[in-house]
């Protein structure tokens, strides 16, 4: 089994390369309207915008921000395939231009220009990031009626293209079986409040075009992706940043184009690729011993289960998650400039567990997050 990734370093407004219809899932964060990091990023695409900022029309500055957006979102909606999703992660922006402190909702723009051009909405994720800075509270105190409540979520809108899916080939179907997630991943990646991903790191080398990487968690995108798409497929993030999504495509044995305007991302983006295949399979390895951690808990509160996980002889909850299957990854080969394929394997036993499953001891509270940032930092 191979995996492709192509990164394609130039605006998204334009995706010509790639063919209508021709991808499964759309994983990305925009940059934000009205966040100040951003400001230079949007006037460069429309000097318009610089000019609003500075004659303190917020309101025109953020219509025109979306106009940019809006181009990428049209370019998303032809080159989906029918009954195919895109997730997207946005957050609102608060701001005082001039005197006037309000709040941009970023997430309700794009939600409206979605449905205005043929997308069907699905319930969203709100993503509650912790925030614990000591002043996070704005406007006037303790005092009633100046007060603003803290923006601490951002949203993932979920919207789909045409009905809905089939898997019609016993093919299909068994690949999608392969693809499922376990019972106990369900019921927390389902929810509609997500409060167990932290927000990540954010620090990029010196002397980049900018400071931040404005970066999602790995785990949220991964999570997405195992969410609305199957192995095999492909997934695209139009605004590819330090390539998170790049990264998660190939754990999951998905193929995947990410599109950045900034070509300076790219000594970001070829360190991930150097160290995906160690990565993944940690990764990959603690979502299955965090399974049997479940099971073993599971088991002694309640029945036996009555399924068992084909691949790995584990007891699983349900029928539907007896043949789940991680491939873990063999190696990454560069094709052409920018072009990476990974090669899996298709044996369970490449995990080499040194003890039977159920002794295995998952490190606790260990943050893929965490060592996703270090490779980004490798640099
Ligand atoms: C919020 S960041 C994405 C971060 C990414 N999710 C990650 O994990 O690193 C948005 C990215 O979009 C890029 N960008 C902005 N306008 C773009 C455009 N028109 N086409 C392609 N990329 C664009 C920016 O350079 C920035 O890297």
């Amino acid at each position: 089994m191979k995996t492709t990734h192509n990164i394609l370093f130039q605006d998204a407004r334009n995706l010509r390369e790639i063919p209508s219809e021709s991808v499964d899932l759309v994983v990305t964060s925009p940059p934000y309207p009205m966040i100040e990091m951003w400001d230079e990023m949007f006037s460069h695409q429309n000097p318009e915008i610089q000019k609003a900022l500075v004659r303190g029309d917020g309101k025109q500055a953020y219509a025109l921000m979306h106009e940019v957006l809006d181009a990428v979102w049209s370019e998303v909606f032809r080159v989906l395939k029918e009954g195919r999703f895109a997730c997207i992660n946005i957050g609102d922006a608060t701001r005082k231009v001039q005197d006037d402190f309000c709040l941009y909702p970023n997430h309700a723009r794009i939600l409206n220009y979605l449905l205005s051009i043929g997308f069907s909405a699905l319930p969203d994720i709100l993503w509650r990031k912790q925030a614990n800075t000591p002043n996070k509270f704005m406007g006037s105190g303790m005092l009633p009626a100046g007060a603003y409540v803290t923006l601490e979520h951002e949203y993932i809108l979920i919207v789909r293209k045409g009905s809905k899916r089939e898997f019609r080939t016993e093919d299909e179907k068994q690949n999608r079986r392969e693809s499922a997630l376990f019972w106990e991943e369900r019921n927390i990646w389902y929810s509609d409040v997500w409060t167990d991903i932290k927000g990540t790191g954010q620090k990029l080398p010196k002397a980049m075009s900018r400071l931040r990487s404005a970066a999602f968690p790995f785990d949220l995108v991964y999570r997405l992706i195992n969410m609305y798409s199957v192995k095999g497929d492909v997934i695209l993030d139009p605004f590819l940043g330090t390539g998170t999504t790049t990264a998660a495509a190939m754990t999951s044995g998905r193929n995947s184009i990410g599109v950045e305007i900034d070509e300076n991302l790219q000594q970001v983006i070829c360190p991930i690729v150097h160290h995906i295949v160690d990565f993944s399979n940690a990764y990959l390895q603690d979502r299955l011993l965090r399974h049997f951690e479940f099971i073993e808990s599971r088991i002694q509160t309640s029945k036996p289960l009555k399924y068992t996980n084909k691949h790995y002889a584990c007891p699983v909850v349900t029928s539907q998650e007896q043949f789940i299957f991680f491939n873990s990854l063999k190696e990454v080969r560069t094709r052409e400039n920018n072009i990476f394929e990974v090669v899996y394997s298709t044996k369970p036993q490449a995990w080499n567990f040194d003890q039977s499953p159920e002794t295995l001891v998952r490190k606790k509270e260990k943050s893929y997050t965490k060592s996703f940032q270090l490779i980004r930092c490798q640099l």
